[in-house]
């Protein structure tokens, strides 16, 4: 182990493709759900659209290039499926050779190819038909994840099916947040679990089709008790650990769905969803578990003081679900630094997350950060052609040392990918919040390494950062 971190450690960094690609509608691409949602008004701020994102579609080989330079070991992209096999038409060959050309040029330049198949981009045409609260969509991913191992599989060797379900569950289905935009409690549970479905089944497809590693990405937060002596809080607590977390860890680790989720929801459906034979495809064995962590919740079963802060957390979380409506949870803000999405910055809850994972979890595969970064406002290129963005550094260093310090722990952690590699286009934030290590000028689409770029770039290839001393003397 050196400087805190296993040999081997993998040092890399993400984006998705609906938020850097654009091409929205080139070379046989239709619309995904997140290009239908973006023209309703209103939904995504700015009037911002994915069409030309950060027009990665078009430069890639730059962006591969750069990624090189900085000396990232992985790349974590996702795969989009509405440019790969959109609606009832056959295979998209032009489509998918874009991905074709990626691969080859990021293991020229010695990066490794980390896929994901589904980073909440689902084609309209799917959605027409309800989408994922259709079970037979389930059975189409499976379908285009067998189309992409096709063409992909002699050199991509891990695979992930889902970023987030969390998000293109609740966080689309019923509280209304994220393509497409419904608020239907019912069909939210139904994207739950056939989204698990949908898992399950190309995990099978994936293993028999000889894929290497397979895992999934899941998004999770501690979710604590605002006072830890109160009951209502810790229930309250209790109600956001089982929706946020262990509905879609459980699942997929164990077979099976926590029994007091199900009774916070049984009004919903989601029991008399389960087939017989489907548990157990979702438990499938995994090779790892990516864990997506940006801020922990602080929860309370009290109503907000009058006067108190409203709290209105501008990311979506379960709690605008009906099924925690405000009568059972609150957030109370805590007396923590936050960043520009109004999130806490708080890396102790990274090191107390990953610990724990392993302890509440035997069976727990190895884990990746596969997410984690913050958004500051303020980013600019200054005449020298530096970003300065001290914020973002000290964001990342802190997470990346609760990394080494679970490491310590005995977590089993294996690789660290920061969100993200480009400002890009963040969902219903549109192009607001920057998240990148390198600054896109949104006008031009010129790239510029920001300071926090060649800060983690340094800890990657020598094992400790720039300082922020040395950042400002250089
Ligand atoms: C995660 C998403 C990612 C990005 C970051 C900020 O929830 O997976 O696409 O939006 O948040």
């Amino acid at each position: 182990m050196a400087h805190g971190f296993p040999s081997g450690f993998l040092w890399g960094s993400a984006t998705a493709a609906a938020q850097v690609e654009g091409a929205a509608h080139e070379e046989g691409k239709e619309d995904s759900i997140w290009d239908v949602f973006a023209r309703v008004p209103g939904a995504v701020a700015g009037g911002d659209t994915p069409e030309v994102a950060v027009d990665h579609y078009h430069r890639m080989p730059q962006d591969v290039a750069l990624m090189k330079d900085l000396g990232l070991g992985a790349y974590r992209f996702s795969t989009s499926w509405a440019r790969i096999k959109p609606g009832d038409r056959g295979v998209n060959r032009q489509g998918l050779a874009f991905y074709d050309r990626l691969v080859d040029e990021l293991l020229e330049a010695g990066i490794l190819p980390w896929l994901t198949l589904y980073h909440w981009d689902l084609p309209q045409s799917l959605q027409r038909d309800g989408g994922w609260a259709n079970r037979d969509t389930a059975y189409r991913f499976r379908e285009y994840a067998a189309v992409v191992h096709d063409a992909l599989g002699d050199r991509v060797t891990h695979w992930t099916t889902f970023n987030e379900p969390l998000c293109s569950s609740l966080i689309a289905y019923a509280a209304g947040e994220h393509a497409p935009g419904l608020r239907d409690p019912h069909a939210a549970l139904a994207a739950v679990h056939h989204q698990h479905l949908a898992h399950g089944l190309a995990l099978k497809a994936l293993r028999e089709l000889g894929a290497e590693k397979v895992g999934i990405t899941l998004n999770m937060t501690n979710a604590i008790p605002n006072i830890a002596s109160d009951p209502v809080d810790v229930e309250a607590a209790r109600r956001i650990d089982a929706l946020a977390n262990r509905m879609y860890i459980e699942p997929v680790l164990l077979s099976r769905y926590p029994a007091d989720l199900l009774e916070d929801v049984r009004d919903y459906g989601l029991a008399e969803l389960i087939q017989d034979g489907d548990l157990q495809l979702i438990g499938g064995r995994i090779d790892f578990l990516g864990v997506n962590y940006y801020h922990d919740d602080n929860v309370s079963g009290h109503p907000l003081p009058s006067g108190a802060h409203p709290n209105l957390e501008p990311t979506p979380r379960p709690k605008s679900s009906p099924f925690v409506g405000s009568e059972y949870v609150t957030f109370p803000r805590r007396n923590l630094p936050r960043t520009a999405m109004d999130w806490e910055v708080n890396p102790e809850g990274l090191r107390t997350l990953l610990v724990r994972l392993g302890r509440e979890y035997p069976n727990l595969p190895p884990l990746y950060v596969t997410e984690n970064g913050g958004a500051y406002n303020g980013d600019k290129v200054d005449e020298d052609g530096r970003v300065r963005d001290p914020d973002r550094t000290a964001y990342i260093l802190q997470h990346l040392q609760a990394v080494a310090d679970a490491v310590a722990e005995g977590a089993d952690v294996r690789g660290y990918f920061l969100w993200s590699f480009l400002d890009n286009f963040e969902w219903a934030w549109g192009f607001q919040k920057r998240f990148g290590i390198v600054h896109v000028d949104f006008d031009t689409q010129a790239r510029t390494v920001k300071d926090s770029g060649l800060a983690y770039s340094k800890l990657i290839r020598n094992g400790t950062p720039f300082t922020a001393t040395e950042l400002s003397s250089s």
